[in-house]
């Protein structure tokens, strides 16, 4: 068992009003969006049949600790292990442990790194041996989503048009959008202002200004939308057990766009 990493906590607590960054703070935002990204590619290739999802936790938290990096989520609101790894029906916040990955599941790495005290969080879907084409299909749409979302990341634009655009890809394949869990402010701290939802409407919501930082992060079901958390108090499950997948990038609004921080140096985040 690792130590919790010390967070400054009394320094750095969520605020209401969302926060701008200097060129300053998005270089240590690169920095940690790197590491997680890194940390993402790495894991791939033991992203197979046989392994646990206990080793995998292992070995993502052994590579950001050998480069610097701290594991967020380690003692993070009495989270023990590194990353969330959520398999199949599982949509977010899934633990680590003896489960054995097998052929054709699905499943989503969630890691978050500190590095000089900024946070870079990250999630990707990786495909275990051969999955059936309603999972590639899922997916598919899901890292969709994201991307469109992205591309409304721009000064003027608001929040709901990134919740909107990704509402629609997602609703246009007959699958759905979960509502209970949302993206995040993301710098100093974890998780900060504003809730960023993955559904909406045009127009609604902040507006988007140069130098704001945030996750967006849609978690798909194949099914409906509704949700329940396990008596672990953490893994949450589709409740009609349906498939569901996700993907998280943290990104800084540029004066004329989206900085993606987390973006994969070796072309990973979406599986093939
Ligand atoms: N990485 C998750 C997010 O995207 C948070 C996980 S918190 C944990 O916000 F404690 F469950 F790890
Ligand atoms: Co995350
Ligand atoms: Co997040």
């Amino acid at each position: 068992m690792y130590e919790t990493p010390e967070l400054d906590n009394e320094t750095f607590t969520r605020s209401s009003a969302i926060r701008i960054y200097d060129q300053d703070d998005f270089e240590g935002m690169r920095i940690a969006g790197r590491l997680v990204a890194e940390a993402l590619d790495m894991i791939a290739p033991y992203v197979v049949p046989g392994v646990t999802t206990g080793e995998l936790d292992d070995l993502i938290r052994e590579y950001t600790l050998d480069r610097g990096g701290l594991p967020a989520c380690l003692g993070y609101k009495g989270y023990t292990k590194t990353v969330c790894t959520s398999i199949n029906h599982v949509v977010c916040h899934g633990i680590p442990g003896d489960r054995v990955l097998k052929d054709g599941d699905i499943v989503n790495i969630d890691h978050t790194v500190i590095v000089d005290g900024w946070h870079g969080d990250s999630s990707r879907m990786y495909a275990v041996g051969n999955i059936n084409p309603r999972s590639k299909k899922l997916i598919d749409v899901t890292y969709e989503a994201l991307m469109l979302g992205l591309e409304q990341v721009k000064p003027g634009n608001t929040f709901g048009d990134i919740g909107y655009v990704i509402q629609r890809h997602v609703e246009a394949a007959r699958m759905s959008v979960v509502r209970d869990f949302c993206g995040h402010g993301i710098g100093r701290v974890f998780h900060d202002s504003p809730n960023v939802l993955h559904y909406g409407r045009k127009g609604e919501g902040a507006v988007l200004k140069p130098g704001m930082c945030f996750t967006v992060e849609p978690m798909v079901n194949l099914g409906k939308p509704h949700v329940k958390v396990l008596s672990d108090g953490w893994t949450a499950v589709t409740r009609d057990k349906s498939l569901s997948a996700q993907c998280e990038h943290t990104v800084g609004v540029t004066e004329d766009g989206v900085e993606i921080f987390s973006a994969s140096p070796a072309g990973l985040f979406r599986p093939n």
